[in-house]
């Protein structure tokens, strides 16, 4: 396939950098600094100590940085709703990044836990969530799910669909119990990246139309084995600015109050959705602005309509891991491809790819990365860095500027892969997924064990042992 005339083979946001060694500030764990070798140390942990101890591909998760991040979200949302005399509570999105050690973390800093089916809930459970402080998503969730959620006691099914209502109803009836509910809906905003688009009318999959609302709530209210407490929307991921959660929280507000007519809406659940720098010029709004915009919006629908503000409830994910991981990776082989006249293009492979973080192929996301085990007094040259998998899609990193001596046995290290790499990993090409290990005040542990070859193997039912299969 020849290169499209309208994607440049340098994209104009890309800018070479003055030192291909330093560590852009906004897309690093705070934390990550070079040590007297040069190797980038995260953590307290150098690279190189992470790489012998544990080898590579590896997922290194810094444990301070959740955390403080954690803190942050939400003091941020609970001072916003604090001046507005209300309540926020913030559920970490688990689908994001999830193993028992970051729901202990995100729970020990006072957050309660967003899960999006039974396999998020277990974990969420086995490690230790209350289970009333966890909400429970998806808009297929399995009646199986459903009983679980019930008969364990969540805080609260978020609703998706009329049959759902019902369904979550008998099976509240049958245990004998009321399960709280909040109802979905679109608000009809959707959020881009930098942007934002409102339409009247949905054509995807999750949630009621907003001019179906009162209509499931009738119903909800109706049913004996559900309680009603309040609507929810998400209006999407990886948003920078405030826009269009103001626009979607006028909405919200909007059949809120009209809900209000045929009993209590205590709770507002406005989801997730803030955004993370990939790359130095990625410019998110920082969350303390963003949960000043959003809270004032409410609380400025409500005082126009003269209704009390609701406790409010939002659904971060990407916002409190994403920084806090990076990914090493040993290269293996590098070649330079001529790909116009003028442009030399150096393809660094490395020993993961997109079984490790699929977000590049998946939605074109742009990361950037750094030689890791040390540094480097090369002149700069054009990378991308790729994976060895048998698919030219198979790009970890798609532009960067790396130094013109990398070479194999150096270690490249991608930031800001904490979200949404781990939990989309796979095995393409029967790849075993990487270790997670965390890493705080210079120590390094395995939160998440690696995959072996034979991990893999025994699932297949054609290498059962003679008389197993
Ligand atoms: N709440 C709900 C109902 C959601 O569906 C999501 C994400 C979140 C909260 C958390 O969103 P966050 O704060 O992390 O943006 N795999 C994609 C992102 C999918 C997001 C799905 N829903 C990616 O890698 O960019």
């Amino acid at each position: 396939m020849s290169t499209s005339p309208t994607r440049p083979p340098v994209p104009a946001w890309l800018v070479e950098p003055d030192d291909v060694n330093a560590l852009a500030a906004e897309v690093w764990p705070p934390e990550a600094a070079r040590d007297d070798h040069g190797a980038i140390s995260i953590g307290g942990v150098p690279v190189t100590a992470l790489r012998e101890q544990f080898g590579t591909p590896l997922y290194v998760l810094d444990e301070g940085e959740v955390r403080a991040r954690a803190a942050r979200v939400l003091t941020a949302f609970r001072s916003a709703a604090a001046r507005h005399g209300t309540h926020a509570r913030v559920y970490y999105a688990s689908k994001a990044f999830l193993s028992a050690e970051v729901v202990r973390w995100v729970t020990d800093e006072g957050l309660a836990v967003d899960v999006a089916t039974g396999g998020e809930l277990a974990v969420a459970l086995a490690a230790g969530t209350d289970p009333a402080f966890i909400g429970l998503h998806g808009n297929n969730k399995l009646p199986a799910e459903l009983d679980h959620a019930v008969e364990v006691g969540v805080g609260s099914v978020i609703v998706d669909s009329r049959i759902e209502v019902e369904r979550l109803s008998a099976i509240a009836e049958r245990r004998g119990i009321v399960q709280n509910v909040l109802v979905r809906v679109n608000t009809g905003v959707h959020a881009e990246t930098h942007d934002f688009l409102a339409t009247a009318h949905e054509d995807q999959k999750f949630g009621f139309a907003l001019t179906d609302a009162a209509e499931v709530v009738t119903r909800i209210r109706e049913l004996p084995g559900l309680r009603f407490l309040g609507l929810h929307c998400h209006i999407g991921s990886q948003i920078f600015g405030v826009a269009g959660f103001e626009e979607s929280a006028a909405r919200l507000v909007d059949v809120h109050a009209q809900l209000r007519a045929g009993g209590e809406v205590p709770v507002m659940n406005l989801g997730g959705g803030f955004g993370i720098a990939y790359t130095s010029v990625d410019d998110p709004t920082p969350i303390e602005q963003l949960a000043d915009g959003i809270v004032d919006a409410v609380a400025r629908e409500c005082e126009v309509r003269g209704i009390p503000i609701p406790d409010l409830a939002f659904e971060p994910g990407r916002a409190i891991v994403g920084r806090a991981g990076v990914t090493l990776y040993e290269i293996g082989t590098v070649k330079p491809v001529r790909v116009s006249d003028d442009v030399e293009r150096l393809y660094v492979s490395v020993d993961g790819g997109m079984s490790d973080n699929a977000r590049t192929a998946l939605y074109g996301a742009q990361y950037s990365a750094r030689l890791a085990s040390r540094t480097s007094t090369a002149p700069p040259a054009l990378a991308r860095v790729v994976g060895r998998h048998c698919e030219s899609g198979d790009i970890v990193v798609d532009h960067e500027y790396l130094p013109a001596d990398v070479a194999p046995g150096d270690l490249v290290a991608v930031p800001a892969t904490g979200a949404y790499c781990f939990s989309l990993a796979s095995n393409y090409n029967y790849v075993p997924r990487p270790p997670v290990v965390a890493v705080r005040d210079g120590h390094a542990r395995v939160i998440v064990r690696g995959e072996t070859i034979d991990d893999l193997l025994a699932r297949d039912a054609g290498l059962a042992p003679e008389g197993t299969a």
